[in-house]
């Protein structure tokens, strides 16, 4: 593969040379582009000694179009690591030297990125969002990894260690050639907000939909995990995350990739309602009087999903129930049009919500009933993929 190393100002700069190093050993071609910055961490001489190429980091040196010959010529561009400063410009379109204008060219291509600073900078919402926004594009993010940081803290922010960025860069030959091909999981609770300050929520971790999008990556599957309000952090680098707080949202995310997807498992613990209003500043009390909360029901989207499906997908819900078990999955199975359901319930010690571990019963449309000892979530999750995916 013909792979373009991009190399912005951290101090990971130091290990650009060494990533270069390995992909070469690996059989690619390298070519190296640096920002003014990432040559105060490390040289124009060692990134061409070890890419055995001439470095773009002067937009204007060869007539001002180097970024397109560069683009036409990279199959592949990695920026590792790639800043806080190059995350915004590109989330944002800015291209003002040669590595962003090289990274706009390339949007219709394969990037990479291994983002590292300082765990405070990672954690703001506008690194945040961006990331997002990059995501949402199809950019894949290997990393930030935890540990000790330059600026003498810990915490997320360090750039993944040269063999993970090309492991990563391998594995991208790996899913073309997955029989699983792209799934959609949801995950956790939905928060329907009353007013700036309260919402509807409800007790779900995400544990159970984490471990679901864990286990069909491991098998091979490239995974967008629709997210409600959870600390949990996907960490196999097929896992695309999308994060979102309400039903509605969930809803958006969820129908906008199911078209592109082979299959769905939808575990995530939505809010069948909202209030009819939401209020964007905090509500005051009433005196002694109480308070009635109007509310208004939300889109079910696996049944919304159900009507979508397409002949060889696959769609599979849960069912959390508290009485006639069976027979309430058994009804969402055929009111729903799914493959699968996968019955918990709240009456098994160890089951459901919050706990490491699970008891399912899996119901397949064609009679199919598969009950599971009570396990690990990740065991669990393992057995469901085993069960649902073709
Ligand atoms: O997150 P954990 O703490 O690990 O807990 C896991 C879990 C208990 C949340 C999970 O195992 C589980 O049971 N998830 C489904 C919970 C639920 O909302 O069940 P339900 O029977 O109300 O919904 C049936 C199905 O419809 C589910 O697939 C649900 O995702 C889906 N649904 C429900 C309502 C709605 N508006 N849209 C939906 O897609």
């Amino acid at each position: 593969m013909r792979i373009v190393v991009g190399i912005t100002g951290g101090i990971a700069a130091y290990k650009a040379p060494e990533l270069v190093r390995l992909l070469k050993k690996q059989g690619h071609e390298v070519r190296c582009a640096a920002t003014a910055h990432a040559l105060e961490f490390t040289t124009r001489a060692t990134l061409e000694t070890v890419s055995g190429a001439p470095l773009y980091s002067d937009l204007f040196a060869s007539g001002g179009t180097e970024h397109i010959s560069l683009k036409d010529w990279g199959e592949l561009l990695v920026v590792a690591p790639a800043t806080a400063n190059i995350i915004g410009k590109v989330a944002s379109g800015i291209a003002d030297d040669a590595l962003s204008t090289l990274l706009l060219a390339f949007s219709h291509k394969l990037v990479i990125m291994a983002p590292a600073m300082n765990s405070d900078m990672w954690a703001h919402p506008a690194v945040q969002r961006n990331i997002e926004t990059l995501r949402g594009w199809g950019i894949r993010l290997v990393g930030p990894a935890e540990g000790e940081l330059a600026c003498g803290t810990s915490g997320t922010g360090r750039m993944a260690e040269p063999e993970t960025i090309a492991e990563a860069v391998n594995s991208l030959f790996l899913i073309p050639h997955s029989p699983l091909g792209r799934w959609l999981v949801t995950a956790g609770p939905t928060y329907e907000k009353i007013d700036s300050v309260r919402f509807i929520g409800n007790y779900s971790s995400g544990k159970m939909g984490f471990a679901l999008a864990e286990a069909l990556a491991e098998a091979g599957a490239e995974v967008e995990l629709v997210t409600g309000p959870t600390h949990l952090n996907a960490t196999h680098q097929r896992i695309n995350v999308h994060r979102v707080e309400s039903a509605r949202e969930m809803y958006a995310a969820a129908t906008g990739l199911f078209p592109q997807c082979n299959g769905a498992i939808l575990s995530a613990a939505v809010a069948d309602y909202r209030p009819a209003e939401q209020a964007d500043h905090k509500l005051k009390k009433q005196g002694d009087q109480g308070m009635t909360l109007t509310l208004v029901q939300n889109p079910d989207i696996l049944a919304t999903l159900g009507t979508m499906k397409q002949p060889g997908q696959r769609l599979v819900g849960f069912a959390l129930e508290t009485d006639n078990e069976l027979q309430n999955a058994e009804g969402k199975l055929k009111r729903k049009n799914l493959d699968y359901i996968v019955m918990n319930s709240l009456r098994e010690a160890g089951a459901g919500f919050g706990v490491d571990t699970n008891k399912v019963t899996i119901l397949g449309a064609d009679g199919s009933r598969m009950e599971s000892p009570l396990m690990s979530k990740q065991e669990v999750a393992r057995m469901i993929v085993s069960t649902v995916a073709p």
